[in-house]
């Protein structure tokens, strides 16, 4: 059973071999902590046995709409539902902010990740052609909550 909570400064070594294994991005400590610093509470982990599994770094997008950043589940980790519940947790969050709105961008060849969005009532929103630093397309997609 996976638990979801705040991240903490000492998590930030096992997250960030996280998104480097699934997203293929290396971040400095500071890039996280300045990407969280509006907005703490957008910033979470899931832990299952002690140990970090999967983050999600979301944040503030003018005052009524949140972003996720980075979003991303351990890869031995997948399809059991941790991806789940941090997007439910990150839903909650940003109601509680009384957002209306929750963006973000995925490449477009991603298509695990496009299928699991879709499942929570994201919509294709538009293309950012050669968004990411290898110059593929991204797709902006978005959910009205
Ligand atoms: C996208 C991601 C976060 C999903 O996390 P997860 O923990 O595997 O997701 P869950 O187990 O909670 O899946 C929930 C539902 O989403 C859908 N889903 C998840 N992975 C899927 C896949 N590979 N293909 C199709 N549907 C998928 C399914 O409906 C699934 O429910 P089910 O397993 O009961 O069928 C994970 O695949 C990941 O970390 N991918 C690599 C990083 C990434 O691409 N991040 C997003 C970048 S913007």
């Amino acid at each position: 059973m996976v638990d979801v909570r705040n991240f903490r400064y000492d998590d930030l070594d096992r997250i960030a071999e996280i998104v480097s294994s699934s997203l293929g991005e290396y971040y400095p400590k500071s890039l996280y902590l300045e990407k969280s610093r509006d907005w703490e509470d957008g910033f979470i982990v899931g832990v299952e046995n002690g140990r970090v599994v999967a983050m999600l770094l979301g944040i503030i997008q003018g005052r009524f709409e949140t972003r996720i950043l980075m979003f991303a589940v351990d890869k031995r980790f997948r399809r059991k539902g941790i991806g789940h519940e941090l997007m439910n947790r990150f839903i909650s969050l940003s109601m509680a902010r009384e957002a209306k709105r929750i963006s973000l961008e995925v490449r477009r060849s991603n298509l695990e990740a496009i299928r699991f969005y879709e499942k929570y009532g994201f919509q294709n929103t538009g293309v950012l052609l050669m968004y990411y630093s290898d110059l593929e397309d991204g797709l902006k997609m978005a959910k009205n909550i």
